[in-house]
């Protein structure tokens, strides 16, 4: 199947990073926000970002100009009539996905495929609100979209062959280098790097050591760009501590429960460095 135009829901954090590496090889990518200003918002992040890949010679102006070209943003499904391809990337909550791809489902045509972004929802229950669980599967990005290569493919037991060749094609065709993973809650990379993160926080709270010997010990130590606490911050707290809930709340295991400390940053607005505060404080 021949993929044009891309759908992409959500204009946050992964939802603008796909749109923007959709955009600069060669879709046609509509954004959806929920409001005006957030698609603004959307719009303007991306518009950084290739700024930014084009002061580190990593793309000439004007293919940011082509791909500023193809991005547009709305607030309405509607919009997303004509697309090929769906991915959703917004916020990490069951129902808020669930009533998006039912709506998605009226609007788009029979033969879009629907992907989803989710961190840690099986894909099988975001399907199953939709008439096309053989065209929907999970396309799983990773921060800073525009950067980092992998992209996990993820297939559920009613994924037809011909969509994961087609979402595996695309991903390629997006530079990434896709793996293929099965519908488990945090598929592979999270099922691995949340209980990861977890730990480190409770490292913390525990006195281990303080967060910047903790972060320098897996930086220098273990070659890792980034040290735990720091990459809670990028990741954001917000979104961890909703995937450790989903994830505790799939396997019931006490490496995926969120750590008490992570909840009461959380609580107090400290999510990392998209609100200038985590564990460390950025400036805007
Ligand atoms: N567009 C294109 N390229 C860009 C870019 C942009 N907007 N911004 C930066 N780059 C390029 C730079 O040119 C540079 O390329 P080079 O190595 O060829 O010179 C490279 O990306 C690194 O950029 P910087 O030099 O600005 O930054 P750092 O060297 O400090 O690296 C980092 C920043 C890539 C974020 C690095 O610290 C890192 O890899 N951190 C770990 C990130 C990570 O683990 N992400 C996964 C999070 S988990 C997740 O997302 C899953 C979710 O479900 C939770």
């Amino acid at each position: 199947m021949k993929i044009t135009r891309v759908g992409v829901l959500g204009g946050g954090l992964m939802g603008s990073g796909i749109a923007e590496v959709c955009a600069k090889s060669g879709y046609e990518t509509v954004v959806r926000e929920v409001s005006d200003e957030l698609a603004a918002k959307g719009v303007s992040r991306i518009e950084s970002s290739l700024a930014k890949a084009v002061d580190r010679s990593k793309l000439a102006a004007a293919d940011r100009d082509a791909a500023r070209g193809r991005l547009s943003a709305t607030t309405k499904v509607e919009d997303l009539a004509a697309c090929d391809l769906i991915i959703e990337a917004v916020v990490e909550n069951l129902e808020a996905k669930k009533e998006l791809f039912r709506e998605l489902d009226r609007v788009c045509r029979e033969t879009a495929i629907f992907c989803s972004n989710t961190s840690s929802l099986t894909i099988t229950e975001l399907s199953a609100t939709t008439s096309r669980a053989d065209r929907f599967a999970g396309l799983h990005f990773f921060n800073p979209v525009p950067v980092m290569k992998l992209v996990e493919v993820v297939r559920t037991i009613a994924t037809s062959e011909e969509t994961i060749a087609t979402v595996v094609d695309f991903a390629k065709s997006l530079g990434k280098d896709p793996i293929l993973a099965r519908d488990n809650s945090g598929f592979i990379v999270n099922r691995l790097l949340v209980p990861y993160l977890l730990d480190a926080v409770r490292a913390l709270e525990e006195g281990v050591g303080t967060k910047e010997d903790i972060d320098k010990g897996m930086e220098l130590g273990c070659g890792h760009p980034m040290g735990p606490l720091k990459l809670l911050d990028f990741v954001g707290l917000d979104t961890t501590y909703a995937i450790a809930e989903i994830m505790f709340a799939e396997y019931r295991e006490k490496r995926f429960a969120p750590p008490p400390l992570l909840k009461r940053m959380v609580l107090a607005g400290r999510h990392g460095r998209k609100s200038g505060r985590g564990f460390y404080e950025y400036g805007s």
